[in-house]
């Protein structure tokens, strides 16, 4: 079953416009051509501009790194799918460990999100992972499989065409340790097993699970080997033109 490598650079909070449009334009030749694989670029809201203009006609298409699960109101301080749509972008991180952990969201802020963004035609990087007590414990594919189940809740077969899970343990993150690509290979399994029983295996087997955590240019290709990781969600490798067309690279 061939599937379609998605590399996804998530700048997190990096970036002012200026700097945005400098990195995008550093990127642009060097991925020029590359289409063996999706090009996304998840950045800042107030960088969404600027990046949307600056990749028009190119092959790097433009995420946002949350977005708000109402259509408007009293939201003090958020954004909403329609004002994504609106500015062109085209993807969105959803449910990062680091909003999770930092902003107290939860699978069901998580799951309200996703149907929102999926309702309002964006594509979703839905993001799962455990910690690292969890891991040690054992108990990572229940906990990957309990967040599947759980944020996809009422997400249509159909819709599912529009969702991508990047598994990212969350022990991984800007931490320098990567999961081995046995390990990610392995959760990858579990998620998209979890998949097969709530959707069926075509679903299932159609979908793309990518990795998240310390990806880099060095580990990126054996990562990308392995049967069930169909990309990456890229951090601090991210911001570094040279390091994210390497990976975009392994993914041709
Ligand atoms: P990292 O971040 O590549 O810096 O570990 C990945 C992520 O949080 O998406």
């Amino acid at each position: 079953m061939a599937r379609r490598y998605v590399i996804a650079g998530n700048w997190k909070m990096n970036k002012t416009p200026a700097e945005a449009k400098a990195l995008i334009e550093e990127l642009k030749p060097m991925v020029a051509g590359k289409n063996g694989c999706d090009i996304v670029i998840c950045v800042p809201y107030v960088d969404i501009c600027t990046a949307v203009e600056a990749t028009k006609g190119t092959n790097i298409k433009v995420g946002a790194e949350n977005v708000h699960f109402a259509e408007s109101g009293a939201y003090t301080g958020e954004i909403s799918a329609k004002m994504l749509t609106e500015c062109g972008v085209e993807y969105v991180i959803i449910g990062h460990s680091e909003r999770r952990q930092y902003f107290a969201e939860t699978d069901e802020t998580v799951n309200l999100r996703t149907k929102a963004a999926l309702a309002a035609g964006l594509k979703v990087i839905l993001c799962v992972g455990e910690v690292k007590e969890q891991r040690l414990s054992g108990i990572t594919d229940e906990v990957v499989s309990m967040q599947t189940k759980l944020d996809l809740a009422d997400v249509s077969a159909e819709d599912m065409k529009n969702v991508i899970i990047a598994y990212e343990p969350v022990w991984a993150i800007g931490t320098g340790l990567t999961a081995t690509p046995e390990q990610a290979d392995e959760t990858c399994g579990v998620i998209r097993a979890t998949l097969a029983k709530m959707y069926g295996q075509d679903v299932a087997d159609a979908s793309i699970i990518q990795y998240g955590g310390s990806m880099n240019a060095k580990n990126a290709a054996e990562l990308l080997a392995k049967e069930n990781v169909d990309g990456g969600l890229i951090g601090g490798a991210s911001l570094k033109a040279p390091d994210f067309t390497v990976i975009v690279d392994a993914a041709q």
